[in-house]
């Protein structure tokens, strides 16, 4: 199903990106470009360029051919990451803090799969800020709300990256279940973004999971294994 969907998706985004290139080169031939028109245009189309990855991605894992893994630093990705989500977390006034660990041994990864384990873990966790408000009636002006990503040496054979919050926690009813697919506790949501992230990790021979003795929001933890690069 995974690689249907995958496959039907391709066709209408390649058809945004194309569209959008299109409008781009349109407005910039105008006497008077709007500056701000074209930034949003040039951030949709890299978004549309970035679903395009992502299907393609996911496409390989289901595939089992498995997608090509390189040499990476791990700082450098969360950097890379967290600008993807920064408009999110600005929107819903929620603060990333970075907290990276100088001079890690680069690891081998598919760079496009663990960005969207950030991209998820990061995003349900302003999912999350925003549900919580919405129930006490409150508005986004204070902001006192964060999102924390930190990267680590576990042991000389692992990575250890976490993504944690302060917000209200896991629902009791959710918890158990948390990376069963289908399982969520939003009206739009589909609860297949842990499982997804899961399979991500555990395709790099790392581990994931809920950090159920934090107690001050939610954490997520996971790790990648220090390989040696293959010549
Ligand atoms: N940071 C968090 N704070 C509070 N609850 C969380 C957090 N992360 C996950 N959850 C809970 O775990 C559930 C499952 O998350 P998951 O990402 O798998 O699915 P989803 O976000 O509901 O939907 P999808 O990711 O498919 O759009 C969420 O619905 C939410 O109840
Ligand atoms: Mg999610």
């Amino acid at each position: 199903m995974a690689a249907g969907l995958a496959h039907e998706l391709n066709q209408p985004l390649t058809a945004i990106g194309n569209n959008l290139h299109t409008a781009m080169s349109m407005e910039k031939q105008k006497n008077n470009p709007d500056p701000e028109l074209l930034e949003m245009m040039q951030e949709n189309y890299e978004s549309s360029q970035r679903a395009g990855q992502i299907i393609h991605s996911l496409r390989q894992m289901v595939s089992k051919e498995g997608g090509t893994k390189e040499a990476h630093d791990i700082n450098q990705l969360v950097l890379t990451t967290a600008n993807l989500i920064s408009p999110e977390a600005l929107a819903a006034s929620v603060d990333i803090k970075l907290y990276l660990t100088d001079d890690l041994p680069s690891i081998m990864l598919e760079a496009v799969q663990i960005q969207q384990v950030i991209v998820n873990l990061g995003r349900n966790a302003i999912e999350a800020f925003i549900d919580q408000r919405q129930s006490d009636g409150r508005s986004a002006t204070k902001c006192d709300a964060n999102i924390m990503i930190r990267t680590e040496l576990l042991d000389d054979k692992n990575i250890h990256v976490s993504v944690s919050d302060n917000g209200s926690g896991l629902r009791p009813d959710i918890e158990a279940e948390l990376f069963h697919p289908y399982v969520t506790s939003k009206a739009s949501g589909m609860g297949l973004g842990l499982s997804i992230c899961r399979s991500i990790i555990e395709s790099h021979g790392g581990r994931l999971w809920h950090d159920s003795a934090y107690n001050v929001g939610t954490k997520f933890c996971f790790t990648i294994p220090i390989t040696v690069q293959e010549q």
